[in-house]
């Protein structure tokens, strides 16, 4: 469910074919449809309805002000994991009281900051971090609404530097000692038990983990309801999207690869609803990559094809610089020419020009034929891609547009050379 398809061989994004942005704005370019963010965020909000849903966009997939801003006024919270998040959602007429701010390594400026602003609540990893926030709260005379995160000892089965509700992970407050944890939070001044809170991976294709950790809390969460009047329960993100065409829902290498049916906002209301409804509480969710993920593409220009006896390398100007992924999580990024390409596919690795063999996007894929000038966009970009690029190599970081219907607004200018200097002195 998204706005990028293909028309008389051409990609388009809504109204816009994508080789007209690229050829007016440049590449690399980042393009995001406003309409599939609205449509994500309120197809998860109705689904979910029986539940009372909270959705606060993990806005660390996707922090684009344009972004922030399309959100908020479809009602959406945002997750936010730093001070630098919470101004982003300021800037861009978001509410504070819609934000829960999540992080093991919270500073004392972030918390004093986030506590001045009137955020909903603090989502608290460990005891030091209870004490630090009960601090800042009493010396700036406020009450920290809180909820802690809880390590449920979950195996959300998804890739190991995206996994976080195990005992191996440093996140969260391991399970067995919530009940104590609640009873010393229940006697600061500074803090207000507002809810409790879970979280157990990103990219999780499959509605059991989420099943697993949503029954295996249900005990402790009724509890807590009694003992504290608590008023949410936070599902976490973590709602994984379809990278790969081949694993499109329902086809045959989908089911050969995966047990389970693909997860969907259906789906995963039918897994927890049932289980979760009974508690009478309000669920909050932190989706990122649901809403986002697919509601962007990256543009890139061909600069050149090299082949050799073993490979046909497609040289691009975006890098590992402007999207991560690839080289960080070896994860795929479908990969569609702009417009019709005739002739056989070729095996083909697309390359960045950045001085680490780790700059490449794909090997041994079969693309359409590419030669120089050709134009090429990574689809699912809209989620942990502009966010994670860098200026390494010196390269300014690419343009952002977001493209609503037949409108386009440059969300983000491209750096230049000045940029890359900004703040420096040579002596
Ligand atoms: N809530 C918490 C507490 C999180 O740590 C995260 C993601 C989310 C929500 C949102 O997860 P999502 O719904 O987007 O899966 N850079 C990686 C993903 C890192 C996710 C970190 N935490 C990637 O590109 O795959």
């Amino acid at each position: 469910m998204h706005h990028f398809y293909k028309k008389n061989g051409s990609l388009f994004c809504e109204q816009l074919k994508l080789d007209n942005l690229a050829e007016k704005y440049g590449t690399p370019l980042y393009v995001y449809s406003a309409n599939t963010f609205r449509e994500h965020y309120n197809k998860l909000n109705d689904t979910l309805a029986p539940l009372n849903p909270m959705i606060c966009f993990a806005m660390k997939a996707n922090s684009n002000l344009a972004v922030l801003r399309t959100l908020a006024k479809e009602g959406a919270g945002f997750d936010i994991v730093s001070g630098g998040e919470l101004f982003r959602v300021l800037k861009a007429g978001g509410k504070a009281g819609k934000c829960v701010f999540a992080g093991v390594g919270k500073t004392d400026e972030e918390i004093a900051y986030a506590l001045k602003e009137g955020i909903y609540a603090f989502h608290v990893e460990s005891y030091p971090e209870l004490e630090q926030i009960n601090r800042v709260a009493l010396k700036l005379k406020k009450v920290a609404p809180i909820a802690a995160r809880v390590n449920p000892n979950v195996d959300a089965d998804t890739h190991h530097k995206i996994t976080t509700g195990t005992y191996e992970n440093k996140f969260g407050i391991p399970f067995e000692e919530i009940p104590a944890f609640y009873a010393k939070a229940s006697r600061l001044a500074g803090i207000k038990l507002r809810g409790v809170q879970v979280h157990i991976g990103s990219q999780i294709t499959s509605v059991k983990p989420f099943a697993a950790a949503a029954k295996k809390m249900l005990p402790l969460v009724r509890t807590l309801k009694a003992k504290y009047g608590i008023e949410y329960f936070g599902m976490g993100g973590g709602l994984g999207i379809v990278y790969d065409p081949a694993l499109e829902s329902g086809s045959a290498a989908w089911w050969n690869k995966q047990k389970n049916p693909p997860l969907t906002p259906a789906s995963y209301a039918k897994a927890i609803v049932p289980i979760l409804k009974p508690l009478g509480l309000k669920v909050l969710l932190e989706p990122g990559r649901f809403i986002s993920g697919n509601a962007g593409v990256l543009l890139a220009e061909v600069v050149h094809v090299k082949k050799t006896a073993k490979k046909n390398f497609v040289i691009v100007d975006a890098a590992m610089n402007d999207l991560i992924r690839p080289a960080f999580y070896e994860s795929y990024h479908q990969i569609e020419p702009l417009t019709a390409k005739s002739g056989k596919a070729i095996s083909s690795d697309v390359v960045g020009p950045i001085c680490e063999s780790g700059d490449t996007f794909c090997k041994n894929r079969p693309l359409p034929p590419l030669k120089a000038g050709d134009r090429v966009a990574f689809l699912s970009a809209g989620a942990y891609g502009f966010v994670m690029s860098s200026q390494y190599n010196s390269r300014p970081r690419a343009a952002e547009l977001l493209v609503d219907g037949r409108k386009v607004v440059v969300a983000r200018k491209r750096e230049t050379l000045d940029d890359l200097i900004r703040g420096e002195r040579a002596s």
